[in-house]
């Protein structure tokens, strides 16, 4: 008889936001010189990690925290928040800028190699340290995680819309 498959964990969520990410920092460099192609792309990468931000640093790390009591994992929780916040930064700057801004392809790719290092770091060191974890319940913070995530996703989609029906002045 095939096995129940595994719950997904909080582990596994945020694998998957990683790997989505991934595939549109990739799409983004295929694409050359479409720069209609290319705006589509940086805003759909800007809105996804600004949902996997907020998952992460209101729900993922102070759990982590709170579990962990070992300086090794706090040293990484500490790095991690540090990169969200430059993160945070640097997508600010390109909501901010004028898509015709020559610069604006140069900060995405700076944000995309900023993420890369950042996804590593956390699969590398962080999460296998945290499977080790037995105060640390990952499928059900990964169940509130993806509330949280379907709240974020209806809140943008709302935005969304608001802005499409808004004439160009
Ligand atoms: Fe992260």
């Amino acid at each position: 008889m095939a096995k129940a498959p595994k719950k997904e964990d909080a582990i596994d969520l945020l694998k998957q936001d990683h790997r989505e990410v991934e595939a549109l920092f990739k799409e983004f460099e295929q694409l050359e010189d479409d720069m209609e192609a290319a705006e589509q792309v940086i805003e759909t990468a800007c809105t996804e990690l600004t949902i996997h931000d907020k998952i992460e640093t209101e729900i993922f790390y102070p759990a982590v925290r709170e579990a962990a009591e070992q300086e090794e994992v706090e040293d990484l929780l500490d790095e991690a928040e540090v990169e969200h916040e430059t993160v945070r930064e640097l997508i600010g700057k390109l909501e901010g800028m004028d898509p015709a801004d020559e610069k604006r392809k140069a900060h995405f790719t700076v944000l995309m190699e900023y993420v890369k290092h950042h996804v590593q770091e956390e699969e590398k060191e962080m999460f296998p340290k945290l499977k080790k974890l037995k105060s640390l319940d990952l499928e059900s913070l990964g169940e509130e995680m993806k509330e949280r995530k379907t709240e974020l996703m209806a809140e943008v989609g709302v935005e969304m819309e608001e802005s499409e029906d808004k004439e160009t002045t």
